[in-house]
């Protein structure tokens, strides 16, 4: 990551601007235990559109500023100007900076490449739309895309170089009708219309049999998949894991409008990857469809991520947990507590919460009182707002 470490400098008066770059705030951590540590300031700013905050750690030798993980934005160059900016504007005496290492990297091909917020805010279809869990080498969901091209196809990895090579594939034989998402398909279908999918395809999952809590198939994903798809729409697994299969079976039978048909060693017109490595090695390979019988409701996500209260910040950050509170099917931790000096009642508690799955880490920021998310709102799914509700009633 690029950072610059120098020995001394002319402090930074906020808000003020250089070079297009804005420092709108500089919180100091609030040091509440009995062991002192290094002092660490969260620089609150703009640049290029983009809000984000830079970390200064100040051990009294030398200071070293950096780009704040949790707030991280791309490309990294605007990180590397506002750092550079930073230390010519407080006139910084620099020891070591490697922020020249970090040039203009040409952004991948994201025509075909969607983030979450895509699918939350945006993503609208008039075809069938058809899912791959996992699809690995691609070599099923590109297949089904040609052979397919009224369907849209959504496919969901969380290896970001499968996705890579995925999607080379897609420009190569011009495929149009792919989405690709980096996401964890338990969480992914929540974002997903009542009744608009055609077919789910998880074709060799990990069976994670020492972490069953790690896999796809779940009463609760069962339960969405079986939202999201249409009237005879099908989930279907295909697995060379006999527990694991046995498990699904176990999961699939007797739902209420939903009937399954299993298989063993089926053929399909395209072998995967993993398919072709466990046919090698001579393994049964099993299949357990689930065809939805039910047109279900459209669900109504509460999306509301506002604070209503004003808060006394450091006397109720007094009284919060410090430790993560863990609930069914989420969590919420409250880290960290900066301070905006000379903005009274102001400044960032670093908070980490949702699902286990997939924590979201993010700032809330108080402005006189006043709490917001900095960076904007998270995700809505289910465990964020059911984090978001506890953590307002903690903060009062
Ligand atoms: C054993 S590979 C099978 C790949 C491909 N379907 C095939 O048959 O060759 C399982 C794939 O599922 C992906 N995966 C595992 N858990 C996932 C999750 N929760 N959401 C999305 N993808 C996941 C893994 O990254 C991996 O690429």
């Amino acid at each position: 990551m690029p950072h610059i470490v120098f020995s001394e400098n002319n402090k930074l008066i906020t808000p003020s601007n250089s070079d297009g770059v804005d420092f709108n705030f500089i919180a100091k951590s609030y040091n509440n235990s009995d062991k002192p540590r290094k002092i660490e300031y969260k620089i609150g700013v703009t640049s290029q559109n983009k809000e984000f905050l830079l970390t200064l750690k100040d051990n009294n030798e030398n200071k070293m500023i950096k780009a704040d993980k949790v707030t991280r934005v791309t490309p990294v160059t605007i990180v590397k100007d506002a750092l550079n900016t930073y230390s010519t504007f407080t006139e910084a005496k620099v020891t070591f900076s490697n922020t020249n290492n970090f040039n203009q990297k040409l952004e991948p091909q994201k025509e075909y490449l969607k983030d979450i917020n895509y699918f939350v805010d945006e993503f609208k279809t008039n075809k069938e739309i058809q899912i791959e869990i996992g699809f690995g080498s691609g070599r099923h969901l590109l297949y089904q895309a040609q052979c397919n091209p009224d369907v849209q196809f959504i496919g969901l990895e969380i290896h970001t170089p499968s996705i890579e090579q995925m999607l080379k594939q897609v420009k190569i034989l011009g495929i149009k009708n792919i989405l690709a998402i980096n996401y964890d398909a338990r969480l992914f279908m929540e974002f997903i219309k009542s009744n608009s999918v055609g077919k789910i395809f998880v074709h060799f999952p990990v069976p994670w049999d020492k972490k069953p809590h790690r896999r796809v198939y779940s009463n609760e994903f069962i339960f969405e998949a079986k939202r999201v798809l249409k009237y005879n729409g099908t989930l279907e697994l295909r697995t060379d894991s006999r527990k694991y299969f046995d498990f699904c079976v176990g999961l699939l039978t007797n739902l209420p409008n939903g009937r399954i048909e299993i298989d063993i060693n089926k053929n399909l017109p395209i072998s995967s990857k993993y398919e072709d490595r466990w046919k090698k090695q001579n393994k049964n390979i099993y299949d357990v469809t689930l065809y939805s019988n039910s047109n279900d409701d459209e669900i109504e996500q509460e999306k509301d991520f506002s604070f209503e209260q004003k808060i006394d910040l450091v006397a109720v950050f007094q009284t919060l947990p410090k430790k993560s509170q863990v609930f069914d099917d989420f969590f919420y931790h409250i880290e960290e507590l900066f301070i905006i000096e000379n903005k009274e009642n102001s400044g960032l508690i670093q908070v980490t919460f949702g699902s286990f799955n997939r924590p979201v880490s993010k700032y809330l920021l108080i402005d006189k009182g006043n709490i917001s998310y900095f960076q904007g709102e998270p995700i809505p799914t289910s465990s964020n707002i059911k984090a978001h509700n506890k953590m307002k009633e903690i903060l009062r």
